[in-house]
């Protein structure tokens, strides 16, 4: 690989050990996959985890001096104050995190503990090359921004946070990011929960870029943000198009660069069905708690889900995932309060994925999000998925109907 001579120096040794371990792995990366050098990032979201294998990396980082040259963003784990507060974390799980946080903020990323960065806090402009990971956010930025990124994993955008570089190959290049796959949308795409199952139809749509056509002409950045989620969730996608709507996909002729696809799929409301069937519990039954926000809810969602409910109160629990940002809004407009008084908690900073919500073992939460419902079943939470009206109306009576 052809490098710079600030690259040299970072692999030599003269930014320090850390840097240097960096710059090694990202060239072994970048040879694995032919890259000829290494080209400068403007951004970076680390997936951090507060998980043994990656805290070590973390920690090791710190140990050998690394310091992030771009700031990156990170995902959530979970609130140390707010489940402190609630007192639902055991002393090990809090120490992981605290540990966690100690090894980032050393590190030298901004603490944002939020997977939707690409919403509003860590935003790249069309063309910017980044290293995103996390599966909802590296798709956003390639396919609704026009951004460049790989499908980088927590520890490779950490190293390109660190080095400030990314080995050039895949979607940085032009013709790596044209469409694949024709994607005929037939089913009807009522609102944003039908983009979660619409992304849940990975097994489907198999392996390649596809390219949607016949989905509306306005779509929410919720809505896209839940498609690249859920496409990350039963598949693995760091790029789509949505025919006459994403910026690299103007026509069809466009996103496919000239050329046929290779593959033509049509997904109807009976495809919907199926995927419903087959990652749902059945409806028409109790359910203990309701939990949104996987990706992370925006502020638009907190509102809506307050006026859904109105003057009623929640018969069960409900919890919100969002960043520190939109919770802070919350407060100031008075939202977080209001949801709080009929029994809705804005959680900031956290994750259905972790062991902070050990107390909801057993029990069984409506979502509208498969994602959501996808991780938390290795901790025996178990979960029915619906449009987010009807999980609204779930824990306003209990139960699904
Ligand atoms: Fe975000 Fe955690 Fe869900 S990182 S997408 S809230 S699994």
């Amino acid at each position: 690989m052809k490098l710079t001579q600030d690259q040299r120096d970072l692999l030599e040794g003269r930014y320090g050990e850390g840097a240097q371990l960096a710059m090694k792995i990202q060239v072994a990366i970048g040879e694995s996959f032919g890259a000829e050098r290494m080209v400068p990032i403007t951004r970076a979201h680390v997936a951090l985890s507060n998980q043994d294998a990656d805290l070590w990396l973390a920690e090791k980082m710190v140990g050998l001096g690394a310091k992030c040259r771009v700031t990156p963003t990170v995902n959530p784990g979970f609130c140390l104050s707010y489940f402190k507060r609630i007192q639902k974390v055991s002393d090990e799980d809090y120490r992981m995190m605290e540990r966690t946080e100690k090894a980032y903020r050393a590190l030298g990323a901004q603490l944002s503990y939020n997977c939707t960065p690409y919403i509003d806090t860590n935003v790249p402009t069309f063309g910017e090359v980044c290293a995103f990971s996390e599966s909802s956010a590296t798709p956003f930025v390639n396919a609704v921004w026009g951004a460049r990124s790989n499908r980088e994993g927590a520890n490779s955008a950490l190293f390109a946070a660190i080095t400030g570089y990314v080995p050039e190959y895949g979607l940085l290049f032009d013709e790596n990011r044209r469409g694949t796959i024709l994607v005929n949308v037939e089913a009807e795409m009522k609102n944003d929960y039908c983009y979660h199952i619409l992304g849940m139809c990975g097994k489907k749509i198999g392996h390649g870029i596809p390219v949607f056509t016949g989905l509306p002409e306005n779509i929410s950045k919720e809505a896209l943000r839940n498609l690249g989620a859920e496409l990350n969730t039963s598949g693995a996608y760091d790029m789509y198009h949505i025919a006459g709507f994403t910026p690299e996909a103007p026509d069809l002729e466009t996103a496919f660069g000239g050329k046929e696809p290779e593959r033509v799929v049509t997904i109807t409301d009976q495809d919907f069905e199926e995927v419903l069937e087959e990652i749902s519990l059945k409806g028409n039954r109790e359910i203990d708690f309701a939990m949104f926000g996987c990706p992370h809810f925006t502020l638009e969602e907190c509102r809506h889900i307050l006026s859904r409910i109105g003057d009623r109160k929640l018969k069960k629990d409900m919890w919100i995932l969002t960043s520190s940002h939109v919770e802070q809004m919350a407060q100031r407009m008075g939202i977080y309060d209001a949801l709080e008084a009929v029994g809705a908690h804005i959680v900031p900073d956290s994750c259905p994925d972790q062991p902070c919500w050990h107390f909801l073992k057993g029990k069984v939460g409506v979502t509208e999000s498969p994602k959501c419902a996808y991780y938390p079943q290795r901790r025996d939470i178990h979960f029915v998925i619906r449009d987010l009206d009807t999980c609204i109306e779930a824990a306003v009576s209990g139960e699904v109907r």
